[in-house]
């Protein structure tokens, strides 16, 4: 017999950062919810520009729940915005364990230039880089 494998969700947010952004893509905290993220098989991006965040989970939905819940608290950022929350077959960032980007820099095409295969959370990262979300 088979053990029920957890079904794999995707989530994705916008919200605005109450700190300076600078602080929570600084290389301790990236570090700290990379560690984090790796422990609990989270996988995905945190795009910022600005004040704006927007951030793709995806992992095993209890892990991306407890996650989002976790992030609804903090109140290092606010009006957080749920964009899209699915039940996904694969993930679109598994080589990630929170690849952190700035918008509009060299290392953002190079990170997500492979991702031109538009999947959806690519897709909607591609929207809020072009400034729709704004
Ligand atoms: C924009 C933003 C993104 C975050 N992303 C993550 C994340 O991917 N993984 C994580 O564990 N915590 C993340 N956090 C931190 C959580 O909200 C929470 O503070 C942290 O998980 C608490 O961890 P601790 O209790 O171990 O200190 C993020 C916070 C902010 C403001």
């Amino acid at each position: 017999m088979h053990l029920k494998t957890e079904p794999l969700k995707q989530l994705i947010y916008t919200s605005i950062a109450n700190t300076f952004p600078e602080k929570i893509a600084s290389p301790e905290f990236v570090a700290k919810i990379q560690a984090k993220n790796h422990s609990f098989g989270i996988t995905g991006s945190l795009a910022w520009h600005d004040k704006m965040f927007m951030q793709i989970i995806e992992g095993p939905a209890s892990a991306v729940n407890r996650l989002f819940a976790e992030i609804l608290q903090d109140r290092r950022h606010q009006s957080i915005v749920l964009i899209s929350e699915r039940i996904v077959h694969s993930r679109e960032f598994p080589n990630w364990d929170m690849a952190v980007v700035s918008l509009g820099t060299e290392s953002f095409s190079a990170s997500f230039a492979p991702h031109k295969y538009r999947a959806r959370g690519s897709r909607i990262l591609d929207a809020f880089r072009r400034g729709v979300w704004q």
